[in-house]
C-alpha cells in the first residue's frame, strides 16, 4: 500500500533519505557552512538535522543562504515543514492572510488563551482594534514621559542593589559591573506594558510572575502546567477587576498628574460587541497576548542593540553624539539580529512555489531571520551597519516600505498581523537606551564574564537573543 508520506514525496519530487538518526555537526568559523554533501550538479545538500544543532543556533546565516539560493522553499521532511526563506516570498505570503492563514498555530493555545494570533479576517481585525489604538500615535506619545520615568527608576535602584550585595551589580575599584538583562532589559518592557494596561502598582510583582510562567509555559511540556496555572491566576485576578472598572474607570496620567486616557484594561472592560460585554476570558487573552508579545521580544532588542553597538565603537560613539541615531540603531539591530525568528503559516489551498508542490494545510515557516539577511534586498547583510542605505528606518508601516531601494526589516512582520507593539517597543528601546547612555560612563562589555565563540571573540547572537549582557562602566 502507498503511504501518505510517499505520496507527499512524489508530489514534492523529493528523495527518501532517512534523517531520523541524531547527528553531530562540527562548529564552523562564522559564515561558513558544514559540508553536507552535493548533488550531481554541484548543488549543496541540506541535512535537516542541522536545524537542531548548536552549530545552526550560533551560525545560521550560511545555511539560510544555501536555502535562499538553492531551495527557496525547502520541504524539511524531518520537521514536516516547508521553510520559506526569501524576503519577497515571505512578504507576499504575509500580505495574503486568506491564502496563508495563521490557523491553527496552537503553540500558545491554553497558555495565552484564544488569542488573535490564531485568527484571520474580520474576527482578527475586530480583536486587534480593541487595544491597538492605545499602542500608537498620541496615546503612545503621552506615555513617553512614563517610559522615561520607569527606566530612570530602575537604574536608580542599582545603587541599592550594589550595596545589598546583588550578584548582578558589583562595584570594584571604581568600576561597576552590571548584568543588563537581570537589572534592566528583562523587566523594563513588562513594567511598561503593565502600566499601559492599567494594572495596579501593587500587583506588579504578581504580574511579572504570571508573565514569566506563561512564557516558560510556551516552551515545553514540563513547564506547560505552570503556564496554565499562571494564566488561570491572571484570569481570576482580571475577573476581580472587571465589574469595578466598569463602574469606576481608571486612567493613565501624564507626569503632571493630568488624566491622558482610560487605560487598556478599562477600555476592554467597557467594550461591548453586539450589545454584550467581552467575556473575562476574552479580556484576559488580550492582556496575555499583549504581555506575551511584548516582553521577551523587546528585551532581546535592547540587549542585542547594546551588544552589537559596543562591538562597533565608531557606531556607538555616533549614537552617543547624536540621540537621533538610536532609531537607526534599533532598526538595524532588528534587521541584523532580530529577537523573533519567523512565523508559521498554513496554506489554505494546494499551491506550488518555486516548483515545490505544497498540499493545502501544510505548515509553512516564514523565516524572518533569513528575509532580513537576503542579499537580494540588503547588501552585505551579515554586517551590522546603522548607516546602511538599503534599510527603511522611518515610521513603521503595515505595508512595509519599498522606496528608492529601501525596504523595512521583517522583524515586526508586515500586513494584517504586523506587530501592533512595534511603535511602543521602539520607544521603550530608544528612550531606555538614551537614559542608559546618560547614566553609564564609558560603558564596555565585560570581557571576562561574556561568553566567547570558538575563535575567542564575543559569541555571535545567532538565532537567539543575547542571554545576558555583562557591562562595565566607570563610577566616577
Ligand atoms: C522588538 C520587539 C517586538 C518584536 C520583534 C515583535 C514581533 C512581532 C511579530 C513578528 C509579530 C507578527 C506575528 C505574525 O505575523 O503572525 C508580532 C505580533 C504581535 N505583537 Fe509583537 N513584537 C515586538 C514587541 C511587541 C510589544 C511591545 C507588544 C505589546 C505591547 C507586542 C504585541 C504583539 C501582538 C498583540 C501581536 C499579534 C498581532 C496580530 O496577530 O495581529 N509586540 N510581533
Amino acid at each position: 500500500m502507498t503511504s501518505v508520506s510517499s505520496v507527499i514525496d512524489d508530489l514534492a519530487g523529493l528523495d527518501t533519505e532517512d534523517f531520523s538518526q541524531p547527528k553531530e555537526f562540527p562548529l564552523m568559523p562564522l559564515g561558513q557552512a558544514v559540508d553536507m554533501g552535493h548533488a550531481d550538479d554541484g548543488t549543496p545538500l541540506i541535512d535537516p538535522r542541522i536545524f537542531n544543532s548548536p552549530e545552526f543556533f550560533r551560525n545560521p546565516y550560511p545555511y539560510y543562504r544555501i536555502l535562499r539560493d538553492h531551495y527557496p522553499v525547502y520541504h524539511d521532511k524531518l520537521h514536516n515543514t516547508y521553510w520559506v526563506t526569501r524576503y519577497d516570498d515571505i512578504t507576499e505570503c504575509y500580505f495574503d492572510d486568506e491564502g496563508f492563514n495563521t490557523i491553527p498555530k496552537g503553540s500558545s493555545s491554553g497558555v495565552l488563551g484564544n488569542t488573535q494570533l490564531e485568527l484571520s479576517g474580520i474576527e482578527h481585525r475586530r480583536r486587534r482594534t480593541l487595544y491597538g489604538q492605545h499602542l500608537v500615535g498620541e496615546s503612545l506619545k503621552n506615555r513617553i514621559p512614563a517610559i522615561q520615568h520607569l527606566a530612570t527608576e530602575m537604574i536608580d535602584d542599582w545603587d541599592r542593589a550594589a550595596e545589598e550585595g546583588s550578584e548582578y551589580v558589583i562595584d570594584k575599584d571604581g568600576v561597576r559591573t552590571v548584568e543588563l538583562g537581570m537589572m534592566f532589559a528583562n523587566e523594563f518592557p513588562i513594567r511598561v506594558v503593565c502600566e499601559v494596561l492599567g494594572f495596579p502598582k501593587e500587583s506588579q510583582d504578581d504580574f511579572y510572575y504570571w508573565y514569566n510562567s506563561m512564557m516558560s509555559g510556551l516552551g515545553g511540556s514540563d513547564t506547560h502546567k505552570v503556564g496554565l496555572e499562571a494564566r488561570q491566576h491572571l484570569e481570576d485576578y482580571v475577573e476581580s477587576m472587571v465589574e469595578a472598572r466598569r463602574i469606576e474607570p481608571t486612567y493613565l496620567y501624564d507626569l503632571e498628574g493630568n488624566p491622558v486616557s482610560k487605560d487598556i484594561i478599562t477600555k476592554l472592560c467597557e467594550t461591548k460587541i453586539d450589545g454584550d460585554y467581552l467575556s473575562t476570558e476574552e479580556i484576559t487573552s488580550n492582556i496575555a497576548l499583549v504581555v506575551g508579545g511584548g516582553g521577551e521580544t523587546t528585551r532581546g532588542a535592547i540587549l542585542n542593540m547594546w551588544y552589537l553597538l559596543l562591538q562597533a565603537p565608531d557606531q556607538f560613539a555616533a549614537v552617543c553624539a547624536d540621540d537621533g541615531l538610536w532609531d537607526l540603531a534599533f532598526h538595524e539591530t532588528l534587521r541584523h539580529s532580530s529577537s523573533i525568528g519567523g512565523q508559521p503559516r498554513h496554506n489554505s489551498f494546494d499551491i506550488e512555489m518555486h516548483g515545490v508542490k505544497i498540499p493545502a494545510g501544510s505548515l509553512m515557516q516564514m523565516v524572518d531571520f533569513s528575509a532580513n539577511h537576503d542579499e537580494r534586498i540588503f547588501k552585505d547583510p551579515e554586517t551590522f551597519d546603522i548607516f546602511r542605505e538599503d534599510l527603511y528606518s522611518g515610521k513603521i508601516l503595515r505595508s512595509g516600505f519599498r522606496k528608492e531601494g529601501r525596504c523595512s526589516h521583517m522583524a515586526f512582520g508586515v500586513g494584517p498581523h504586523l506587530c501592533p507593539g512595534a511603535w511602543i517597543s521602539h520607544q521603550e528601546a530608544v528612550e531606555g537606551s538614551k537614559i542608559l547612555k546618560q547614566r553609564l560612563k564609558n560603558p564596555r562589555i565585560n570581557e571576562e564574564r561574556t561568553p566567547k565563540d570558538i575563535d575567542g571573540k564575543f559569541a555571535p547572537t545567532g538565532i537567539i537573543s543575547v542571554r545576558g549582557l555583562w557591562l562595565d562602566y566607570d563610577l566616577t
